[in-house]
């Protein structure tokens, strides 16, 4: 895709300049609060706060210098070395991100009068200034402070792929489809490289048992795939009353290096579609066919194949199925943040303590597989995880979760030992407007494949009308001798 060339583009006056120096400029800090008044107050004080510090020249400067991507296999070599690493994202980080800004900049006028995406491009201006006015690393205590503002900006932004879909299906009336869909494979691809090597560089601080940063070196896809396949099944049930029974066949016993955090987003989406499909086709037999995952291991690559009886893509939905906010979902609306509030189905009568319990459970494993953070926040934030995150840290009686979906996170809190708050927990995280709808949002498989292409490999769907749908997740290893791909 080339990028959109419109003389009207995103209303940024070239000629503004430089309007206040960035040294010694008081940089506003993000309330988090404030990112739910992103349309109110909030929005207009960051945004004036940003365009003080914006500096043109710097960012157009940056902009036209090339992005230096990493191959998986320098990074999984390259050890835990992170003053080299702390150096490499000193120099690269405000360059990708001025690219993400001159992006945005080249959209048509009418998206940057969207509030929601002119807070996202905010983000960004933010972000560059805070990364390139960063000084030298050359100790470790400036290594630590960088690490620290790193791990603040990823918190900071942990919104943006939520408020760029709603931000476009707001917009979208206004420009071509095809705008849109360059634009976020782009920016949300360019994303995930920049969160892989920030948590990369986070997570070399800290000592995980066959880790090197975020590069698990025995990773059984068997082990991760059950977790969601669990994750799935009780969201199903808790939103139909049901679910079909998930099975895992093939290379079950296949490890090898890998990240865990784009498949902790592409996997949980597409099981739920597979049971979502399986229950709406059969809607009154009481027996669901199950839905079958097979893992293929090679040398070149590994596959995970999802195959469900929920009666396939209609002929006409094929095509589409991959453009960013198509959905065959009634229940859009529950993610239109300007539409009235709708229930959910989920209420805590319909849910059993102990499946309250499990997610929780998940909840907090999902978060201690993934976790590299060391201090600071009450949650340890990973992009492109959909669903549940975490129970990251106990803080007395009271335990903090995470629960988020395309990005989105939502932070709960609840008094873990009272089963009744254990349950209001749970049924608030189902009422979500994001994260307990099983479907709705119409982002998880044009982001699935955005993400697999990044990674070198692809999402493939293959549907029998009438019968099922088997997807392919195709990717290839961090160490294979084949073409290879750059982070
Ligand atoms: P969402 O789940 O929010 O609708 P997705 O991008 O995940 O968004 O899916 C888009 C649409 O593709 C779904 O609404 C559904 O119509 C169709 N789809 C996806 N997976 C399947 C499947 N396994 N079987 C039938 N239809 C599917
Ligand atoms: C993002 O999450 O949007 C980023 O680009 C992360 C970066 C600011 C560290």
């Amino acid at each position: 895709c080339n990028k959109t060339n419109s003389n009207n583009n995103f209303g940024v006056n070239n000629s503004r300049q430089h309007m206040g120096s960035s040294s010694g400029s008081v940089l506003p800090q993000i309330d988090h609060k404030q990112q739910e008044q992103y349309n109110t107050s909030g929005h207009t004080r960051l945004n004036q706060a940003v365009q003080w510090y914006s500096n043109q020249a710097a960012i157009e400067a940056a902009a036209r210098k090339p992005v230096c991507r990493l191959a998986p296999d320098a990074i999984l070599y390259g050890g835990n070395d992170s003053m080299k690493m702390a150096q490499y994202l000193h120099k690269e980080l405000p360059i990708r991100i001025a690219h993400r800004i001159v992006d945005f900049r080249c959209l048509p006028f009418i998206v940057g009068c969207d509030s929601k995406i002119s807070y996202v491009h905010d983000l960004y201006i933010r972000a560059f200034h805070l990364l390139s006015s960063f000084p030298q690393i050359t100790d470790k205590e400036s290594r630590k402070a960088y690490a620290r503002m790193l791990r603040q900006l990823l918190d900071d932004h942990k919104d943006v792929v939520s408020l760029l879909a709603e931000g476009f299906r707001a917009c979208r009336r206004y420009i071509e489809n095809e705008t849109i869909r360059c634009f976020l494979d782009r920016t949300l691809a360019s994303r995930l490289g920049i969160r892989l090597l920030a948590e990369h560089y986070l997570g070399q601080e800290v000592e995980r048992p066959n880790h090197v940063g975020i590069i698990n070196k025995r990773m059984q896809p068997k082990l991760l795939i059950e977790k969601w396949c669990l994750f799935a099944q009780r969201l199903c049930e808790t939103n139909y009353g049901r679910s079909p029974v998930f099975k895992i066949q093939g290379h079950t016993n296949a490890s090898f290096p890998y990240f865990e955090i784009p498949l902790n987003y592409i996997i949980p989406e597409l099981l739920k579609n597979a049971a979502r499909a399986t229950v709406e086709f059969y809607p009154d037999s009481e027996q669901l066919p199950d839905v079958t995952i097979t893992i293929a291991h090679n040398e070149r690559d590994f596959i995970i194949k999802v195959s469900d009886f929920g009666g396939g893509i209609a002929h006409d939905h094929v095509e589409q199925v991959f453009k960013y906010h198509f959905s065959t979902s009634d229940q859009r609306k529950h993610h239109d943040l300007n539409a009235p509030t709708t229930q959910s189905t989920a209420t805590t009568q319909q849910v059993p303590l102990n499946t309250t319990n499990e997610i929780t459970n998940i909840a907090t494993s999902v978060s201690r597989a993934n976790s590299t953070h060391t201090e600071g926040s009450s949650y340890d934030e990973q992009m492109p995880m959909r669903v549940c995150m975490t129970a990251q840290q106990q803080s007395g009686s009271k335990s903090y979760f995470a629960i988020g979906s395309g990005g989105s996170v939502t932070t709960k809190s609840s008094q873990q030992s009272d089963g009744s708050t254990d349950a209001r927990l749970f049924d608030s995280i189902m009422k979500d407007p994001i994260a307990g709808d099983m479907h709705g949002f119409g982002f998880g498989l044009p982001i699935s494949r955005a993400y697999a292409q990044y990674l070198g490999g692809d999402l493939q769907i293959s549907s029998m009308q009438g019968i099922g749908t088997d997807v392919y997740l195709r990717l290839m290893h961090l160490t294979s001798k084949h073409e290879n791909f750059v982070i």
